[in-house]
């Protein structure tokens, strides 16, 4: 006999007394011997009917809208846990821009020169942070859910029609002189900081920012800082020790700027790309702006998207590396940057879910 073998299998299911009732009149049909074949048959209807209704409750509860990472869902923590996975000693104990108290008396002297620290550079932040602002404007301090999209310059951002979604997080960070007129529709337009160096400001902080935007400068060397000081003071400008001229006029509201904590970029160096802090003269290698910024994120944000990012293929020699300007990979060619060095520690924030690309990397 048969029988208990399929009924074993149904009943076992035990999901609901609906098609174990119908089994029982089905029992009592057979055993009233109406004939064994038609009884098989009629087992056999109601496995198959069995089947596509369990089916399609599992449809159901598969396909039943899943959150997703938007204004009403916050993956707080999560940020921190995967940081930690990847970056030793990951904390959020360091204040995000440097502050005049830290430099009046100085109790515990940074451990290196810049980029990675401020030793030998206090006098000149002084002058320059009594100047400038250090705080987190309260519209981003007092957010529940910090979520921040980075904006690299990469061509992949070029009718990439990402605008509406870039301007809907709470903080979208630009680098450099990356312009937004003319490019909306690919890169929004809200700027909330903006990290450049001298060498890459833009010449009129005002025209590609918004208003309130935090512009970020990022310290590379000493004369960065001179720079700034003069030009927030309206000193005799520097000229020397660039390699390539800053603008000397450069109209921006002191507390619109914050200094960057080179920490960060000691992080972003010895942490994401195992560079030696203390590098020999000849192979200086050093993080660009963009692994920077998504550092920087991965220590304040909730959630870090990134556009925008990726070079072409190191082979490409005529693919443009900028969303907005005709310059190849070979401009790349003299400066201090490793690209493939810093996309092998993306991929790896990627797939650890550590950040996630808005625009294929
Ligand atoms: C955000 O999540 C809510 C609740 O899960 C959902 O109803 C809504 O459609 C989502 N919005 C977007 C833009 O994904
Ligand atoms: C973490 O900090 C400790 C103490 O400062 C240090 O000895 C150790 O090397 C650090 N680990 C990493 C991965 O940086
Ligand atoms: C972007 O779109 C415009 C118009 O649709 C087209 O002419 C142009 O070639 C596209 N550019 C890229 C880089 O795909
Ligand atoms: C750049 O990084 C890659 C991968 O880490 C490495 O193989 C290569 O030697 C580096 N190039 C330079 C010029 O240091
Ligand atoms: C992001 O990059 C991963 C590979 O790193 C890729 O599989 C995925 O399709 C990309 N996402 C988008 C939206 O381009």
């Amino acid at each position: 006999m048969g029988f208990p073998v399929f009924l074993l299998q149904v009943t076992s299911h035990n999901e609901s007394s609906d098609p174990r009732l119908i089994l029982l009149l089905l029992i009592k049909m057979i055993n009233k011997s109406r004939g064994k074949i038609l009884g098989v048959l009629a087992l056999f209807l109601v496995m198959v009917w069995y089947s596509i209704y369990r089916e399609d409750r599992y449809t159901q509860l598969f396909y039943f809208p899943v959150q997703e990472n938007n204004k009403t869902t916050c993956p707080l923590g999560e940020v921190e846990k995967k940081a930690a996975q990847l970056i030793g000693n990951y904390t959020r104990d360091h204040p995000l821009f440097l502050q005049l108290k830290d430099y009046f008396w100085v109790k515990t002297p940074s451990l290196y020169e810049l980029p990675y620290g401020t030793k030998g550079s206090e006098d000149v932040l002084l002058h320059l942070l009594s100047i400038t602002h250090h705080s987190l404007p309260e519209s981003i301090q007092s957010l529940k859910c910090r979520r921040c999209a980075v904006v690299g310059n990469g061509p992949r951002l070029r009718n990439s029609s990402m605008g509406d979604t870039i301007n809907s997080y709470d903080v979208v960070i630009r680098l450099n002189n990356a312009p937004v007129h003319g490019y909306e529709q690919d890169v929004g337009t809200k700027t909330t900081m903006r990290l450049f160096y001298p060498e890459s400001a833009h010449f009129d902080p005002r025209a590609e920012n918004n208003p309130d935007t935090l512009l970020v400068l990022v310290p590379f060397k000493p004369s960065d800082f001179q720079w700034m000081e003069a030009i927030l003071n309206d000193k005799k400008r520097v000229r020397k020790g660039f390699w390539k001229q800053p603008p000397l006029i450069w109209d921006a509201k002191p507390e619109q700027v914050r200094v960057l904590n080179p920490y960060y970029m000691e992080v972003t160096a010895a942490k994401l790309l195992n560079l030696p802090m203390k590098q020999p003269r000849k192979v200086k290698q050093k993080p660009t702006t963009g692994l920077l910024a998504i550092t920087l994120a991965l220590h304040f944000c909730d959630l870090v998207h990134i556009a925008g990012f990726g070079y072409p293929d190191s082979a490409n020699k005529k693919q443009t590396i900028h969303y907005y300007e005709q310059i190849t990979l070979k401009s790349m060619a003299g400066s201090e940057h490793n690209v493939s060095h810093e996309a092998v520690a993306i991929k790896r924030m990627l797939e650890l879910g550590l950040v996630k690309n808005l625009t294929y990397f």
